[in-house]
């Protein structure tokens, strides 16, 4: 849907009549929202009835919205409804895997087909606004948010941003199954100082307009109407206050016709950041920066209801107060608020618990997998060869955190746990022996998150670690395979969730290591988004589950038993260590790139996997690139195939991704970028021509030689294959048309 889409005549004109009856003080507060916790936030009722509020978030009970919509809409003045606003960042009550996992899919319809569901349930609440998807590129795994987006590369970040506004907005906003998408956070908060949550980014032009806006870009191009913006400095001006990227990138450049909202209390907050001298200041700064909506904590907290005496005082213009308000207005009529503010009664229970999304939940877990490692073909097992499965580990049992973090409508009693999928999968075939191991060590500084419902941490497990350990091993020997889920609690990653290291928390490294050496073939399903440092451990198989949602046990069972060939890719490169950190694969080429492997003298200097790595059950060969046209003009497009093909014994997936490296121009440019892929399904023996069309558009890039936007006439290596260190390559090259 393009955001961009014109409202019928009288739905804009009432637009402008409610804007020329409106107060001061109604504009003000058609741009304020408001926490509103189930428990705790002091009321709002009246702040609504005297029209100084114009969205809530947190409400998810569907009476409470519509008890605050009615206020809105019945009482107060104008009668103008709120819109009411949501983290649904992968499912409400249906949860899917986390975004990094769904990304990891490498199969835009099925995020599409993902969100589609999480707007079909939350709007059946009366939810009508979500604050995703988060298209932050990430590449440093230290950045526990990291978790929420689609990784380090900025072509994939921008496909899986287009889709899921696509899956949350579809064509019409008025649909009772759909939602305003609100991709955040605006912008290059992914590249914070050390990893560290919500400190300053300092990038160059180039970096930001090569690396971190296009996803940006990719999501307003799908019609997103919101979109919010970050806490952090942004080369020392804070985002939310930052005029060159809300204004004359986002309004001007890019034609955004949305509304953009801060994020929590950060425009209040901008005197924090020695930027605004208080809240008034703040509040002037950040509407003439372009923000439209600030998302205040609490009423007390909002700044913005200082704007009528800055209109008075003539620190901000009329027009521009006007325009946030026609901005915010129009989202809503877009919705339909205006004729129909209020969700069908009992729509959620009949939306919220409909088997199919279930299903797809499981299909969107089972297609995140990526299959790391698997020696020995250990991987898939045979139900029919088992006696006993020992399953193993602090997480294998989770429910909690087999969902992950950003949730808040979950029912942890009907999340599937890995060991629940396990056992299921087996029942009367094998015998399961369950044991913790080890206790999940706890955050040194609990995230202030922790009380609120969605961050809420699995129930403590605490066992004797040496006891627990010598029960795994015991368990380990006396089964034939040892299945061991590890990684990191859902409250160990996520926002306010950095960390310094890359080590299994507590001492799950010493269980692996022991189960390892009991000679029982091990299997380590890891759950995490990060990729955690393993020290050299090797069992004989590694699937990345991630936090693989409601259905994760099935579809983690679906996977190790070969109901399901895992198919997914990384969206990340897997350093060795954390001293490798940042090290992503489009980097520069040095004046000595053969020595590349041994940047330091101490490690190799390569991923342990690199950026688009994944295994099968099946193995997949590469043949006949054939490039369309050589030499070809500066705006061409290029037409380049490939065959791929099965020569395993089993279909599986395969994703056949496109880089292209320029070997000289204005600027440098990485050793390789994405520039396009497909996940194909092949059948034993089945062999696919995959097509691509490299348009003039994706050859191009921000030039900090040029200052601009260059396409250089000059000779590109192609590469194609299954992942970053694809071999199969050939050559083109762009001249100008004389
Ligand atoms: C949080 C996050 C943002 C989220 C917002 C509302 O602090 O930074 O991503 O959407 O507040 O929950």
């Amino acid at each position: 849907m393009s955001q961009s889409k014109v409202l019928p005549a009288a739905l804009a004109d009432r637009i402008e009549r409610l804007i020329a009856a409106m107060t001061p003080e109604e504009k003000a507060g058609q741009l304020s929202q408001f926490f509103v916790f189930e428990r705790g936030s002091e009321p709002v009722d009246e702040e609504i009835a005297a029209g100084r509020a114009g969205a809530i978030l947190f409400v998810r009970d569907p009476s409470e919205i519509t008890r605050l919509q009615r206020i809105a809409v019945e009482e107060s003045r104008l009668g103008i409804p709120l819109i009411f606003a949501l983290d649904v960042i992968h499912g409400l009550r249906t949860i899917f895997p986390v975004p990094i996992a769904m990304a990891a899919s490498w199969d835009p319809a099925a995020v599409e087909a993902a969100q589609a569901v999480a707007a079909a349930e939350a709007r059946a609440t009366g939810l009508h606004w979500t604050f995703a998807p988060m298209v932050d590129v990430a590449r440093d795994p230290r950045w526990g948010r990291m978790i929420e987006g689609a990784g380090e590369d900025p072509y994939l970040g921008g496909i899986m941003a287009a889709a899921q506004v696509r899956g949350f907005q579809g064509d019409d906003l008025s649909s009772a199954d759909r939602m305003v998408a609100g991709p955040k956070h605006l912008a290059g908060y992914g590249a914070a100082l050390g990893g560290r949550d919500y400190d300053e980014a300092d990038l160059s032009e180039s970096e930001l307009r090569n690396v971190y806006l296009p996803p940006f870009k990719a999501a307003i191009d799908a019609g997103a109407a919101n979109i919010m913006c970050a806490y952090m400095t942004l080369n020392g001006v804070p985002a939310t206050g930052n005029h060159w990227l809300i204004t004359e990138i986002l309004k001007e450049e890019w034609g955004f016709s949305g509304f953009t909202v801060s994020d929590a209390n950060s425009a209040h907050d901008l005197a924090k950041h020695n930027f605004a001298r208080d809240g008034a200041d703040a509040a002037v700064r950040a509407l003439n920066a372009g923000l439209d909506m600030e998302m205040a904590l609490e009423a007390h907290d909002s700044v913005f209801n200082t704007l009528p005496q800055a209109l008075a005082a003539g620190l901000i213009e009329p027009a521009r107060l006007d325009d946030a308000v026609r901005r915010v207005l129009t989202v809503k009529a877009q919705l339909g608020l205006f004729d129909a503010p209020y969700a069908e009664p009992d729509a959620a229970v009949r939306v919220l618990d409909e088997p199919a999304h279930r299903d797809a939940a499981r299909r969107a877990a089972e297609r995140s997998f990526v299959l790391l490692r698997n020696e020995g073909q250990v991987l898939p097992l045979d139900p029919r060869a088992l006696r006993k499965v020992a399953v193993i580990g602090p997480l294998a049992d989770s429910a909690r955190d087999t969902i992950g973090p950003w949730v808040f409508d979950h029912d942890n009693a009907e999340t599937v746990t890995v060991l629940a999928g396990i056992r299921d999968h087996l029942a009367g075939t094998a015998e399961v022996e369950h044991v913790t191991g080890v206790s999940i060590e706890q955050r040194l500084n609990p995230s202030f998150f922790d009380d609120i419902p969605g961050f809420d941490i699995a129930p403590l497990v605490s066992v004797d670690d040496d006891a627990g350990i010598a029960a795994a091993v015991a368990a380990a020997k006396d089964s034939d395979v040892a299945l061991l889920v590890l990684g990191e609690a859902q409250n160990m990653i996520g926002e306010a969730a950095s960390r310094s290291s890359l080590d299994l928390p507590g001492r799950q490294q010493e269980l692996l290591e022991a189960v390892i050496a009991t000679g029982t073939p091990t299997v380590l399903l890891m759950m995490a988004a990060r990729p955690l440092d393993l020290k050299g451990a090797s069992p004989a198989a590694v699937l990345q589950i991630w936090y693989p949602g409601t259905q994760g046990g099935t579809a983690v069972a679906n996977a190790v038993f070969g109901k399901i060939v895992p198919g997914g890719k990384l969206p990340f490169t897997w350093v060795r260590s954390i001293g490798q950190v940042p090290l992503h694969y489009a980097r520069m080429v040095t004046h000595k790139p053969k020595e590349r492997e041994m940047r330091y003298w101490n490690e190799d200097g390569t991923p342990l996997f690199p950026f688009g790595f994944g295994l099968s059950y099946t193995t997949f060969a590469y043949s006949d690139l054939v490039i369309g046209a050589d030499p070809i003009g500066l705006v061409d497009d290029l037409a380049i195939a490939v065959t791929v093909t099965n020569t395993g014994s089993v279909a599986g997936d395969e994703v056949v991704q496109l880089y292209i490296h320029q070997r000289h121009g204005s600027a440098a440019r990485p050793v390789r970028e994405l520039k396009g892929f497909e996940r194909v399904t092949l059948a034993p023996g089945e062999s696919r021509v995959v097509r691509f069309v490299l348009s003039a558009e994706r050859r191009r890039y921000w030039s900090s030689a040029a200052r601009g936007w260059v396409a250089d006439a000059t000779t590109f290596d192609v590469f194609v294959g299954g992942d970053s260190v694809a071999s199969l390559a050939g050559t083109f090259t762009v001249a100008p048309k004389d």
